[in-house]
């Protein structure tokens, strides 16, 4: 199974592919959770990629293709895969069907902007994993703690008020499209599309 989680920042992506993730036995694919892993390990990509997501902006499409790329070559990804956060513009999205992979399903997560900011402000990251908690929604069973691993938790650089506003305004112009490309592919009959599916994103988290 290989399909693509769609939505806005703070949709609930990262929490729903844990749970797909594991229903289907196939590794997620969050180019966000490669870019903090390389920020952390302050490779010369890291440097780079930090000064871009801390504005909120989107990093170059050739990066995060050849991320992408290298990832798919990886043993566990030869039975499939869920991404995360990618394709994010419509040139990811280009270079993936001309890499000729053949998605089964574009899932769509909605949830109006008003929903967005209260998740964001309240999300808490495991950040060697990328587990999202909320204080509220979604919280650990010990506060500040991960459940798995018992290491604590913290709040994202990106998750500044400032800051995802313009992630906000970015997803509006950048992502949003993608929404056209694939239900309008999966509407074309073309045996290649992948399915098209939305699922509302304001249930609770494990819906
Ligand atoms: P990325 O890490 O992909 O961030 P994002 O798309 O902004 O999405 P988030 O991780 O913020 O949200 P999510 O949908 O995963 O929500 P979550 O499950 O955590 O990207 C970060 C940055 O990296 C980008 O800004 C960009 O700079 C760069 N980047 C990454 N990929 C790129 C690409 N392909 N191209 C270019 N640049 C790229 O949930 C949010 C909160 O809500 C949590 O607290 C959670 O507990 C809570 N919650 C979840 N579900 C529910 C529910 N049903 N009810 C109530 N609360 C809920
Ligand atoms: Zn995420």
């Amino acid at each position: 199974m290989r399909l693509i989680l769609l939505g806005p920042p703070g949709a609930g992506k990262g929490t729903q592919a844990a749970f797909i993730t594991e229903k289907f036995g196939i590794p997620q694919i969050s180019t966000g959770d490669m870019l903090r892993a390389a920020v952390k390990a302050q490779t010369p990509l890291g440097l780079e990629a930090k000064k871009i997501m801390d504005t909120g902006g989107l990093v170059s499409d050739d990066i995060i293709i050849g991320l992408v790329r290298d990832r798919l070559t990886q043993a566990d990804c030869q039975d499939g895969y869920l991404f995360d956060g990618f394709p994010r513009t419509i040139p990811q999205a280009d270079a993936l069907k001309e890499a000729g992979v053949k998605l089964d399903f574009v899932v769509e997560i909605v949830v109006p902007e008003e929903n967005i900011i209260e998740r964001i402000s309240g999300r808490r990251v495991h950040p060697a994993s990328g587990r999202s908690y909320h204080t509220v929604f979604n919280p650990p069973k010990t506060p500040n703690t991960d459940d798995l691993t018992g290491e604590p938790l913290v709040q994202r650089d990106d998750d500044k008020e400032e800051t995802v506003r313009n992630r906000l305004a970015v997803y509006r112009e950048q992502t949003r499209p993608l929404v056209d490309y694939y239900s309008e592919w999966a509407a074309s009959g073309n045996p290649d599309a992948p399915a098209y599916r939305q699922l509302s994103g304001l249930g609770a988290v494990d819906d």
